[in-house]
C-alpha cells in the first residue's frame, strides 16, 4: 500500500470500525481533539498496560503515581513553561492561515530529502546489482549539493530556534521562497512567539492570582512529588517514578490526525540518578525504549534515533525515537537528560528542599533526571499504521479475495477471541456458541457475534485485529470440539472447547513481549 494511501485508510478504518471518532462530530467537530471508540479504547488501554507493566512492574526501582491535572501555577513558572514553552507562529496575510514557522522550514527540508532519495532510487534502478549506494551518495554532485543545502538550512534553523532569532527565521522563509499552501502567496506576517499552555480560572480568586494552567506535560507532577514518593517508598537512587495521564497543548499546527492533538495522553518516567551518572542512564534508557518498540514487532527499519540539535531549556542531551509514519519519519518518543533543572527550580521557587540523602556518599544533593516520554496517541497511530494490511488470500472454490486485516500483536488486540456460530438461525448452534462465550469471557476480552454469514464475521474480526475466531458447527453439538482459526496464518484447527482458553492465553499473554 502506498504511504499516502495507507494514511487515508488508517483514518477511515479507525472511524468505520469504532477505533477513533472526531470529537463533537455532530457539531462539525473540534479540531485536533478525538474520541476513542469501543475498540480504540481497548487498544489504548492495552498499550498503556504494556507500558506500565514494562516500566513499573518489571523494575523494582520504578514506582507509579497518578497526579492531578491542575497544579499550583508557580509550578509552570519554575519549569520554564510560562516563559519558554513557545512555538514560533507566522500567518499568511492572504489566506489568514496560521503556521509554525519552524515547521514550514522543516517541510521544505523534507522535500530536499525526498529529492535526494529519488536520485538514489533512480540510480539503483539504472545500475541494478552493481549499485554501490554509499559511494553514490558520497560522489554524485546533485546529491552532494542537496545534502549541503539541507545541512545549511538545518544549522541555521537550529541557531534561530535556540536563540529565538525570529527576524532571521522570517528571512529564511522568504529566502527559501516558501509559499502558503492555501493562497500560494509569500505574503507573511512577522514571526512571533506563541505560548502553548491552555489556561483557566479558579472560581474563588479573580485575576492573575487565580490563573490555572492545564498541564502541558505530566512530568511536573512527578518532580513536585519526588520527595514524597522517595520517602514513602524508601527508594534509593537510581530510581524512577512513572505516570500515565492527559496533557494539553494549544498546538498551532494540529493536523495529521492523532499525531498532533490539543488534548492527548502521555506515558512518562523520570529516572533520578546521581549527578555525573546521567549519560550512562541516558544511553541505557535509549536502548531499553527501542527494545520496547521492537518487541511489539515494529520493523527495525521503521524506527530510528534522531539526536536533538535544538535542546529544550531543561536538557543537556535529548533524542527522539522516530517512527516512519505514513507521512515520514517523525517523533514517536523522547528520551531527555533533564539535568537537575526542574528539581532545582522547584526548590528555589517553593523554598522547600528537594534533595536526596545518599547514604553511601553520606551527603545531600539534588539528583539528575533522565526522562522517557511517549504519547499514547502517537503510539496508537504507530501501532495502527504498522498493523493495517490489505492482502490477497485464497477464497472459496479456488478464487482469490482481498482481506483487510489488522495484524496487531495479539497482546494489544482489542478482542482476543470471537465466538461465531456457523449458522445464525439455528438455536442449537447459537445456544452452544453463547455458552462457550459465557465460559471464556472471564479470562479475556471475548466477543459473541451471529450478525452475518461466517465469511462476513471472519472479515469483521480480521478488520479489528482479533487473533482467534472460534466457529461452532454441528460437530460441536456432538463432540464439544470447535474450529479455531488464527488471524494471520488463517490456519484452522479442531480443538476441544476445554482447550480454547489455554490456546488463546498463550498468544495474548503480555509476558511474551518481555521475553522477546
Ligand atoms: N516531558 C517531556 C515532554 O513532554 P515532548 O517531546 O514535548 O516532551 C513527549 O513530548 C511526547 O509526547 C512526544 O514524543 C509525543 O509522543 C507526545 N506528544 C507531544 N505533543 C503531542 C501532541 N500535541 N499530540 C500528541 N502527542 C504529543
Amino acid at each position: 500500500m502506498a504511504q499516502d494511501d495507507l494514511f487515508k485508510k488508517v483514518i477511515s478504518h479507525c472511524k468505520e470500525y469504532g477505533f477513533i471518532y472526531q470529537s463533537s462530530e455532530v457539531y462539525d467537530g473540534l479540531s485536533a481533539v478525538y474520541d476513542y471508540g469501543p475498540y480504540g479504547s481497548e487498544l489504548k488501554n492495552n498499550l498503556k498496560q504494556y507500558w506500565w507493566k514494562s516500566m513499573v512492574q518489571m523494575h523494582e526501582n520504578i514506582v507509579g503515581i497518578d497526579s492531578a491535572i491542575f497544579m499550583h501555577p508557580k509550578i509552570w513558572k519554575a519549569s520554564g513553561h510560562v516563559d519558554a514553552f513557545n512555538d514560533p507562529l507566522i500567518d499568511n496575510k492572504d489566506s489568514k492561515k496560521r503556521y509554525r514557522a519552524d515547521v514550514l522550514v522543516e517541510n521544505f527540508m523534507d522535500k530536499i530529502e525526498v529529492k535526494i532519495n529519488k536520485e538514489v532510487a533512480k540510480a539503483k534502478k539504472r545500475f541494478g546489482d552493481a549499485f554501490d549506494e554509499v559511494q553514490f551518495r558520497s560522489t554524485n554532485p546533485r546529491v552532494l549539493a542537496n545534502v549541503e543545502k539541507y545541512n545549511t538550512i538545518k544549522d541555521r534553523l537550529a541557531d534561530y530556534m535556540s536563540n529565538s532569532k525570529l527576524d532571521e527565521l522570517k528571512a529564511l522563509i522568504e529566502e527559501l521562497g516558501i509559499a502558503c499552501e492555501v493562497s500560494g502567496s509569500k505574503n507573511w506576517t512577522e514571526v512571533r512567539q506563541f505560548n502553548l499552555m491552555f489556561s483557566t480560572q479558579l472560581g474563588n480568586i479573580a485575576g492573575e492570582e487565580g490563573k490555572l494552567y492545564l498541564r502541558p506535560e505530566t512530568a511536573q507532577g512527578i518532580f513536585v512529588n519526588f520527595l514524597n514518593v522517595q520517602k514513602s517508598t524508601r527508594q534509593k537512587l537510581p530510581f524512577g517514578i512513572a505516570q500515565i495521564g492527559k496533557a494539553f497543548r494549544n498546538e498551532i499546527v494540529a493536523r495529521q490526525f492523532i499525531f498532533r492533538m490539543r488534548e492527548f495522553e502521555q506515558m512518562e518516567m523520570q529516572f533520578f540518578v546521581r549527578p555525573g551518572e546521567e549519560m550512562k542512564w541516558y544511553e541505557y534508557w535509549k536502548d531499553a525504549r527501542l527494545k520496547w518498540h521492537l518487541a511489539l514487532g515494529t520493523p527495525e527499519e521503521n524506527l530510528r534515533f534522531h539526536d536533538h540539535d535544538n535542546l529544550a531549556h531543561y536538557a543537556n542531551a535529548a533524542a527522539d525515537i522516530q517512527y516512519n509514519f505514513p507521512f515520514g519519519f517523525k517523533e514517536l518518543e523522547g528520551i531527555h537528560s533533564r539535568t537537575d533543572f526542574d528539581l532545582n527550580s522547584h526548590q528555589e521557587l517553593s523554598g522547600r528542599k528537594l534533595q536526596y540523602f545518599d547514604p553511601e556518599l553520606n551527603e545531600n544533593y539534588v539528583p539528575f533526571v533522565v526522562e522517557t516520554s511517549i504519547g499514547v496517541d502517537r503510539m496508537f497511530l504507530c501501532a495502527m499504521s504498522n498493523a493495517l494490511v490489505e492482502e490477497v488470500v485464497p477464497g472459496t472454490e479456488g478464487k482469490e479475495s482481498t482481506r483487510v486485516v489488522l495484524k496487531l500483536h495479539p497482546a494489544l488486540a482489542p478482542v482476543k477471541c470471537a465466538v461465531l456460530p456457523l449458522k445464525r438461525n439455528d438455536d442449537n448452534l447459537t445456544g452452544k456458541a453463547r455458552a462457550i462465550f459465557n465460559k471464556i469471557k472471564y479470562s479475556f476480552n471475548a466477543q459473541y457475534d451471529d450478525s452475518g454469514s461466517i465469511g462476513k464475521l471472519y472479515r469483521r474480526q480480521d478488520a479489528i485485529g482479533t487473533p482467534y475466531c472460534i466457529t461452532v458447527d454441528f460437530e460441536t453439538l456432538e463432540d464439544d470440539t470447535v474450529t479455531i482459526r488464527e488471524r494471520d496464518s488463517l490456519a484452522q484447527e479442531r480443538i476441544h472447547i476445554d482447550k480454547i482458553e489455554e490456546v488463546v492465553r498463550q498468544r495474548i499473554d503480555m509476558k511474551q513481549l518481555f521475553v522477546e
